[in-house]
Protein backbone atom coordinates (compact mmCIF):
# COMPACT_ATOMS: atom_id res chain seq x y z
CA UNK A 1 0.00 0.00 0.00
CA UNK A 2 1.38 3.48 -1.14
CA UNK A 3 2.04 5.88 1.87
CA UNK A 4 -0.52 8.40 2.37
CA UNK A 5 0.09 12.80 2.35
CA UNK A 6 -1.93 15.41 3.30
CA UNK A 7 -1.72 18.14 1.34
CA UNK A 8 -2.92 21.48 1.88
CA UNK A 9 -5.01 22.12 -1.14
CA UNK A 10 -6.49 25.63 -2.54
CA UNK A 11 -7.72 24.45 -5.75
CA UNK A 12 -5.29 26.97 -7.50
CA UNK A 13 -2.92 25.52 -9.75
CA UNK A 14 0.37 24.49 -8.16
CA UNK A 15 -1.34 22.76 -5.60
CA UNK A 16 -3.43 21.09 -8.49
CA UNK A 17 -0.21 20.41 -10.08
CA UNK A 18 1.38 19.28 -6.83
CA UNK A 19 -1.31 16.42 -6.59
CA UNK A 20 0.03 14.86 -9.45
CA UNK A 21 3.65 15.60 -9.00
CA UNK A 22 3.26 13.72 -5.67
CA UNK A 23 2.38 11.09 -7.02
CA UNK A 24 4.79 10.59 -9.56
CA UNK A 25 7.46 11.68 -7.61
CA UNK A 26 7.00 10.13 -4.10
CA UNK A 27 4.51 7.25 -5.23
CA UNK A 28 2.27 8.44 -2.88
CA UNK A 29 -1.60 9.19 -2.18
CA UNK A 30 -2.64 11.87 -2.12
CA UNK A 31 -5.37 13.40 0.95
CA UNK A 32 -6.74 16.87 -0.32
CA UNK A 33 -6.94 19.19 2.58
CA UNK A 34 -8.97 22.64 2.12
CA UNK A 35 -9.52 24.83 4.79
CA UNK A 36 -12.44 27.27 5.19
CA UNK A 37 -11.14 30.66 6.47
CA UNK A 38 -13.26 32.58 4.67
CA UNK A 39 -11.58 32.98 1.63
CA UNK A 40 -15.34 33.02 -0.40
CA UNK A 41 -14.36 30.67 -2.86
CA UNK A 42 -16.63 27.40 -3.88
CA UNK A 43 -15.27 25.00 -1.71
CA UNK A 44 -17.39 22.40 -3.07
CA UNK A 45 -15.86 22.97 -6.39
CA UNK A 46 -12.41 22.89 -4.79
CA UNK A 47 -13.16 19.50 -3.12
CA UNK A 48 -14.09 17.93 -6.62
CA UNK A 49 -11.31 19.37 -8.34
CA UNK A 50 -8.52 17.75 -5.99
CA UNK A 51 -10.42 14.39 -6.82
CA UNK A 52 -10.75 14.91 -10.53
CA UNK A 53 -6.87 15.71 -10.44
CA UNK A 54 -6.06 12.70 -8.91
CA UNK A 55 -6.49 12.96 -5.03
CA UNK A 56 -7.64 9.64 -3.37
CA UNK A 57 -9.82 11.68 -0.80
CA UNK A 58 -10.78 15.54 -0.31
CA UNK A 59 -11.53 16.83 2.66
CA UNK A 60 -13.02 20.50 2.94
CA UNK A 61 -13.10 21.89 6.98
CA UNK A 62 -14.97 24.43 7.82
CA UNK A 63 -11.99 26.61 9.93
CA UNK A 64 -13.70 30.14 10.00
CA UNK A 65 -14.77 30.33 13.91
CA UNK A 66 -11.27 28.68 14.54
CA UNK A 67 -9.54 31.41 12.58
CA UNK A 68 -11.70 34.48 14.11
CA UNK A 69 -11.67 32.96 17.84
CA UNK A 70 -8.38 31.95 18.47
CA UNK A 71 -5.85 33.61 15.48
CA UNK A 72 -7.55 36.91 14.24
CA UNK A 73 -9.21 37.98 17.18
CA UNK A 74 -5.90 37.23 20.28
CA UNK A 75 -4.06 38.75 17.52
CA UNK A 76 -6.54 41.86 17.51
CA UNK A 77 -6.00 42.12 21.67
CA UNK A 78 -1.99 41.83 20.72
CA UNK A 79 -2.09 45.02 18.65
CA UNK A 80 -0.70 42.46 16.70
CA UNK A 81 0.34 44.43 12.88
CA UNK A 82 3.85 43.92 11.53
CA UNK A 83 5.83 46.67 10.35
CA UNK A 84 3.45 48.64 11.41
CA UNK A 85 1.02 48.20 8.78
CA UNK A 86 0.27 44.89 8.05
CA UNK A 87 -2.58 43.17 9.74
CA UNK A 88 -0.67 39.67 9.39
CA UNK A 89 -4.03 37.60 7.72
CA UNK A 90 -2.52 35.05 5.90
CA UNK A 91 0.49 34.80 8.73
CA UNK A 92 -2.25 34.12 11.23
CA UNK A 93 -4.30 31.42 8.78
CA UNK A 94 -0.88 29.28 8.07
CA UNK A 95 -0.57 27.49 12.16
CA UNK A 96 -4.41 26.60 11.62
CA UNK A 97 -3.72 25.53 8.61
CA UNK A 98 -1.17 23.13 9.60
CA UNK A 99 -2.53 22.02 12.77
CA UNK A 100 -5.30 20.45 10.32
CA UNK A 101 -2.88 18.94 8.52
CA UNK A 102 -1.53 17.18 11.38
CA UNK A 103 -4.85 16.43 12.57
CA UNK A 104 -5.59 14.73 8.98
CA UNK A 105 -2.03 13.26 8.99
CA UNK A 106 -2.86 11.83 12.47
CA UNK A 107 -6.35 10.07 11.60
CA UNK A 108 -5.17 8.50 8.16
CA UNK A 109 -2.85 7.41 8.74
CA UNK A 110 -0.22 9.63 6.99
CA UNK A 111 3.38 9.81 7.06
CA UNK A 112 3.78 13.51 5.70
CA UNK A 113 2.19 16.69 4.65
CA UNK A 114 2.17 18.90 1.86
CA UNK A 115 1.29 22.42 0.86
CA UNK A 116 1.95 24.53 -2.12
CA UNK A 117 4.23 27.18 -0.74
CA UNK A 118 7.58 28.68 -2.93
CA UNK A 119 10.99 28.49 -1.52
CA UNK A 120 11.23 32.25 -1.43
CA UNK A 121 7.99 32.98 1.01
CA UNK A 122 7.41 33.42 4.53
CA UNK A 123 4.67 31.02 4.33
CA UNK A 124 7.15 27.65 4.06
CA UNK A 125 8.40 28.79 7.02
CA UNK A 126 4.96 29.06 9.01
CA UNK A 127 3.86 25.84 7.76
CA UNK A 128 6.69 24.28 8.57
CA UNK A 129 7.59 25.20 11.81
CA UNK A 130 4.27 24.62 12.77
CA UNK A 131 4.14 21.42 11.62
CA UNK A 132 7.40 20.59 12.91
CA UNK A 133 6.16 21.63 16.34
CA UNK A 134 3.24 19.66 16.16
CA UNK A 135 4.38 16.57 14.59
CA UNK A 136 8.40 16.62 14.52
CA UNK A 137 8.22 12.96 12.96
CA UNK A 138 5.74 13.57 10.25
CA UNK A 139 7.39 14.38 7.22
CA UNK A 140 7.18 17.91 4.98
CA UNK A 141 6.82 18.34 1.39
CA UNK A 142 7.00 21.33 -0.54
CA UNK A 143 6.59 20.65 -4.31
CA UNK A 144 6.74 23.83 -5.38
CA UNK A 145 9.80 24.53 -3.30
CA UNK A 146 11.62 21.52 -5.41
CA UNK A 147 10.35 20.75 -8.78
CA UNK A 148 12.18 24.23 -10.10
CA UNK A 149 9.77 24.87 -12.48
CA UNK A 150 8.93 28.15 -13.58
CA UNK A 151 4.82 29.30 -14.09
CA UNK A 152 5.00 28.79 -17.74
CA UNK A 153 6.52 25.45 -17.07
CA UNK A 154 3.62 24.61 -14.33
CA UNK A 155 1.20 25.73 -16.99
CA UNK A 156 2.55 23.32 -19.48
CA UNK A 157 3.10 20.49 -17.09
CA UNK A 158 -0.76 20.72 -15.97
CA UNK A 159 -1.81 20.69 -20.21
CA UNK A 160 0.23 17.73 -20.03
CA UNK A 161 -1.67 16.15 -17.74
CA UNK A 162 -4.80 17.66 -18.13
CA UNK A 163 -5.26 19.58 -15.07
CA UNK A 164 -7.53 22.15 -15.85
CA UNK A 165 -5.69 25.62 -15.35
CA UNK A 166 -8.33 28.19 -14.08
CA UNK A 167 -9.08 31.27 -15.59
CA UNK A 168 -7.42 33.13 -12.67
CA UNK A 169 -3.90 31.80 -13.48
CA UNK A 170 -4.60 34.03 -16.56
CA UNK A 171 -4.72 36.88 -13.98
CA UNK A 172 -0.96 38.63 -13.27
CA UNK A 173 -1.79 38.55 -9.86
CA UNK A 174 -1.35 35.65 -6.99
CA UNK A 175 -3.98 36.35 -4.74
CA UNK A 176 -4.57 35.11 -0.84
CA UNK A 177 -7.50 35.97 1.32
CA UNK A 178 -9.63 34.76 4.30
CA UNK A 179 -11.41 36.84 6.66
CA UNK A 180 -8.75 38.90 8.02
CA UNK A 181 -7.97 40.47 4.75
CA UNK A 182 -6.54 39.78 1.21
CA UNK A 183 -2.77 39.82 -0.10
CA UNK A 184 -2.08 40.39 -4.31
CA UNK A 185 1.39 39.99 -4.92
CA UNK A 186 3.02 39.48 -8.38
CA UNK A 187 2.64 41.04 -12.19
CA UNK A 188 2.97 45.36 -12.15
CA UNK A 189 2.89 45.43 -8.40
CA UNK A 190 6.36 44.40 -8.42
CA UNK A 191 7.42 47.50 -9.74
CA UNK A 192 7.28 49.65 -6.31
CA UNK A 193 6.87 52.61 -8.32
CA UNK A 194 3.37 51.49 -10.28
CA UNK A 195 0.45 52.69 -8.41
CA UNK A 196 -1.70 49.35 -7.84
CA UNK A 197 -3.87 49.17 -10.93
CA UNK A 198 -8.18 49.36 -9.61
CA UNK A 199 -8.04 45.97 -10.88
CA UNK A 200 -6.15 44.33 -8.50
CA UNK A 201 -9.05 45.22 -5.31
CA UNK A 202 -11.72 43.12 -5.12
CA UNK A 203 -12.95 44.30 -1.96
CA UNK A 204 -12.58 47.94 -1.48
CA UNK A 205 -13.96 50.71 -3.69
CA UNK A 206 -11.51 53.73 -4.77
CA UNK A 207 -11.85 56.54 -2.41
CA UNK A 208 -12.61 58.52 -5.18
CA UNK A 209 -15.61 56.00 -6.18
CA UNK A 210 -16.87 56.38 -2.11
CA UNK A 211 -20.08 57.40 -1.31
CA UNK A 212 -20.06 61.14 -0.23
CA UNK A 213 -21.77 60.77 2.72
CA UNK A 214 -19.92 59.64 6.08
CA UNK A 215 -20.96 56.22 8.04
CA UNK A 216 -20.55 56.55 11.35
CA UNK A 217 -20.16 53.13 12.81
CA UNK A 218 -20.00 51.53 16.84
CA UNK A 219 -17.83 48.63 17.81
CA UNK A 220 -18.52 47.58 21.00
CA UNK A 221 -15.62 45.45 22.91
CA UNK A 222 -15.75 42.87 25.98
CA UNK A 223 -12.00 42.57 27.38
CA UNK A 224 -10.52 43.54 23.53
CA UNK A 225 -13.41 41.29 21.46
CA UNK A 226 -15.83 43.09 19.66
CA UNK A 227 -19.14 41.90 20.17
CA UNK A 228 -21.12 44.04 18.55
CA UNK A 229 -22.02 47.00 16.00
CA UNK A 230 -24.16 49.66 16.52
CA UNK A 231 -25.58 47.96 19.49
CA UNK A 232 -26.31 44.54 17.78
CA UNK A 233 -24.65 41.65 19.14
CA UNK A 234 -23.12 38.93 16.56
CA UNK A 235 -20.73 36.44 16.91
CA UNK A 236 -16.74 37.29 15.37
CA UNK A 237 -17.33 36.17 12.03
CA UNK A 238 -20.27 37.80 11.15
CA UNK A 239 -18.86 40.97 12.74
CA UNK A 240 -15.72 40.48 10.68
CA UNK A 241 -17.85 40.08 7.87
CA UNK A 242 -20.45 43.15 7.91
CA UNK A 243 -17.03 45.36 9.01
CA UNK A 244 -15.39 44.54 5.46
CA UNK A 245 -18.32 45.21 3.90
CA UNK A 246 -19.03 48.44 5.22
CA UNK A 247 -15.21 49.45 5.32
CA UNK A 248 -14.79 48.16 2.20
CA UNK A 249 -18.02 50.33 0.56
CA UNK A 250 -16.04 53.33 1.94
CA UNK A 251 -12.97 52.57 0.44
CA UNK A 252 -11.26 51.99 4.30
CA UNK A 253 -8.76 48.85 4.17
CA UNK A 254 -6.27 49.75 1.27
CA UNK A 255 -2.27 48.64 2.42
CA UNK A 256 0.59 49.27 0.26
CA UNK A 257 3.93 48.00 2.06
CA UNK A 258 7.30 47.50 1.24
CA UNK A 259 7.45 44.14 2.89
CA UNK A 260 10.80 42.70 5.09
CA UNK A 261 9.78 38.78 4.01
CA UNK A 262 11.94 36.64 7.02
CA UNK A 263 14.27 34.90 4.15
CA UNK A 264 15.21 38.35 3.44
CA UNK A 265 13.92 39.64 0.78
CA UNK A 266 12.17 43.40 0.23
CA UNK A 267 8.92 42.44 -1.52
CA UNK A 268 6.25 45.06 -2.12
CA UNK A 269 2.65 43.66 -0.86
CA UNK A 270 -0.84 45.53 -1.58
CA UNK A 271 -3.15 44.49 1.52
CA UNK A 272 -7.18 44.95 1.25
CA UNK A 273 -8.03 44.49 5.18
CA UNK A 274 -11.09 46.91 5.74
CA UNK A 275 -12.60 44.89 8.88
CA UNK A 276 -9.53 44.44 10.59
CA UNK A 277 -8.30 48.20 9.96
CA UNK A 278 -11.18 49.32 11.86
CA UNK A 279 -11.26 47.25 14.54
CA UNK A 280 -7.41 47.62 15.05
CA UNK A 281 -7.79 51.47 15.30
CA UNK A 282 -11.27 50.84 17.60
CA UNK A 283 -9.58 48.52 19.81
CA UNK A 284 -6.03 50.73 20.06
CA UNK A 285 -8.57 53.54 21.18
CA UNK A 286 -10.26 51.83 23.76
CA UNK A 287 -7.11 50.45 24.95
CA UNK A 288 -5.93 54.81 25.25
CA UNK A 289 -8.91 54.88 27.68
CA UNK A 290 -9.04 52.02 29.61
CA UNK A 291 -5.51 51.29 30.12
CA UNK A 292 -2.33 53.46 32.06
CA UNK A 293 0.50 55.15 30.49
CA UNK A 294 3.31 52.58 31.63
CA UNK A 295 0.45 49.62 30.63
CA UNK A 296 0.04 51.13 27.09
CA UNK A 297 3.85 51.59 26.60
CA UNK A 298 4.38 48.13 27.67
CA UNK A 299 2.30 46.70 25.72
CA UNK A 300 3.31 48.18 22.27
CA UNK A 301 6.21 46.46 22.60
CA UNK A 302 4.52 43.37 23.90
CA UNK A 303 2.38 43.87 20.41
CA UNK A 304 5.63 44.40 18.40
CA UNK A 305 6.42 41.28 19.33
CA UNK A 306 3.78 39.21 18.76
CA UNK A 307 3.83 40.81 15.48
CA UNK A 308 6.91 39.60 14.36
CA UNK A 309 6.17 36.01 16.02
CA UNK A 310 3.54 35.87 14.22
CA UNK A 311 5.00 36.93 11.03
CA UNK A 312 7.63 35.16 11.64
CA UNK A 313 5.95 31.64 11.63
CA UNK A 314 6.57 31.20 15.39
CA UNK A 315 2.84 30.53 16.17
CA UNK A 316 3.37 27.31 18.16
CA UNK A 317 5.96 28.50 20.35
CA UNK A 318 6.60 28.91 24.04
CA UNK A 319 7.52 32.29 24.08
CA UNK A 320 4.16 33.36 22.21
CA UNK A 321 2.54 31.38 25.00
CA UNK A 322 3.92 33.46 27.61
CA UNK A 323 2.73 36.75 25.76
CA UNK A 324 -0.60 35.89 25.15
CA UNK A 325 -0.40 35.71 28.45
CA UNK A 326 0.34 39.34 29.08
CA UNK A 327 -2.45 40.17 27.02
CA UNK A 328 -5.39 38.50 28.08
CA UNK A 329 -4.09 39.73 31.60
CA UNK A 330 -3.72 43.40 29.35
CA UNK A 331 -7.06 42.96 28.21
CA UNK A 332 -8.78 42.96 31.48
CA UNK A 333 -10.76 46.53 31.52
CA UNK A 334 -10.21 46.80 27.64
CA UNK A 335 -14.46 47.23 27.82
CA UNK A 336 -16.67 49.75 26.21
CA UNK A 337 -17.45 50.99 22.82
CA UNK A 338 -16.10 52.92 19.93
CA UNK A 339 -17.29 55.22 16.97
CA UNK A 340 -15.97 55.42 14.01
CA UNK A 341 -16.51 57.46 10.72
CA UNK A 342 -15.51 56.24 7.17
CA UNK A 343 -15.48 58.57 4.72
CA UNK A 344 -13.48 58.20 1.38
CA UNK A 345 -10.99 56.03 2.17
CA UNK A 346 -10.30 57.11 5.96
CA UNK A 347 -11.74 55.46 9.25
CA UNK A 348 -11.24 57.66 11.93
CA UNK A 349 -12.32 57.29 16.02
CA UNK A 350 -14.56 60.22 16.68
CA UNK A 351 -16.00 59.06 19.93
CA UNK A 352 -15.12 56.32 22.63
CA UNK A 353 -16.77 55.32 25.95
CA UNK A 354 -15.91 52.66 29.07
CA UNK A 355 -17.38 51.86 32.34
CA UNK A 356 -13.58 51.23 33.12
CA UNK A 357 -12.70 54.70 31.69
CA UNK A 358 -9.44 56.39 32.84
CA UNK A 359 -10.55 59.56 31.53
CA UNK A 360 -12.23 62.27 34.26
CA UNK A 361 -13.62 64.73 32.85
CA UNK A 362 -13.42 66.57 36.60
CA UNK A 363 -9.08 66.89 36.33
CA UNK A 364 -9.17 67.54 32.44
CA UNK A 365 -11.76 70.30 32.47
CA UNK A 366 -10.83 74.31 31.73
CA UNK A 367 -14.13 75.07 32.79
CA UNK A 368 -16.20 74.81 35.79
CA UNK A 369 -15.68 71.75 38.39
CA UNK A 370 -11.99 71.60 37.60
CA UNK A 371 -10.45 69.62 40.90
CA UNK A 372 -7.05 69.41 39.26
CA UNK A 373 -4.82 71.12 42.04
CA UNK A 374 -2.82 73.18 40.17
CA UNK A 375 -0.70 74.57 43.32
CA UNK A 376 0.05 70.94 43.32
CA UNK A 377 1.90 71.08 39.87
CA UNK A 378 4.89 73.80 41.82
CA UNK A 379 5.77 71.37 44.20
CA UNK A 380 5.66 68.28 41.61
CA UNK A 381 8.01 70.13 38.46
CA UNK A 382 10.39 71.00 41.28
CA UNK A 383 11.35 67.65 42.17
CA UNK A 384 11.08 66.36 38.69
CA UNK A 385 13.09 68.29 37.41
CA UNK A 386 15.86 68.70 39.98
CA UNK A 387 18.42 66.79 38.84
CA UNK A 388 18.42 68.38 35.73
CA UNK A 389 18.65 71.80 37.24
CA UNK A 390 21.63 70.15 39.47
CA UNK A 391 23.30 68.85 36.00
CA UNK A 392 23.72 72.37 34.79
CA UNK A 393 25.25 74.01 37.19
CA UNK A 394 27.67 71.67 37.20
CA UNK A 395 27.87 70.72 33.65
CA UNK A 396 27.07 73.57 31.65
CA UNK A 397 28.06 72.59 28.42
CA UNK A 398 24.77 70.26 27.93
CA UNK A 399 23.16 73.72 27.49
CA UNK A 400 25.02 74.37 24.35
CA UNK A 401 23.53 70.61 22.73
CA UNK A 402 20.41 72.27 22.80
N1 LIG B 1 3.42 38.83 2.48
C1 LIG B 1 2.32 38.29 3.19
C2 LIG B 1 2.79 37.35 4.28
O1 LIG B 1 3.90 36.91 4.24
C3 LIG B 1 1.31 37.66 2.26
C4 LIG B 1 1.67 36.34 1.70
C5 LIG B 1 0.67 35.86 0.71
N2 LIG B 1 0.84 34.47 0.50
C6 LIG B 1 0.49 33.86 -0.62
N3 LIG B 1 0.70 32.57 -0.68
N4 LIG B 1 0.01 34.50 -1.64
O2 LIG B 1 2.06 37.04 5.17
Amino acid sequence: MAEKVVLAYSGGLDTSVAIRWIKEKYNMDVIAVTADVGGDKDLGAVREKALKVGAVKALVIDAREDFVDHFAFPALQADAIYQGVYPLATALSRPLIARLLVDVAEKEGASAVAHGCTGKGNDQVRIDVSVAALAPHLRVIAPAREWGMTREQTIAYAKRHGIPVPVTSASPYSVDQNLWGRSIECGVLEDPWVEPPEDVFAWTASAQNAPDQPRYVEISFEKGIPTSIDGRDMDGISLVQELNEMAGRHGVGRIDHIEDRLVGIKSREIYEAPAAIVLFAAHKALEAMTLARDQLRFKQKVADECADLVYNGLWFSSFHQDLVAYVQSSQRHVTGTVRLKLLKGVCRVVGRKSPYSLYRHALATYDEGDQFDQSASVGFIHIWGLPVKVQAQIQPENKSTL
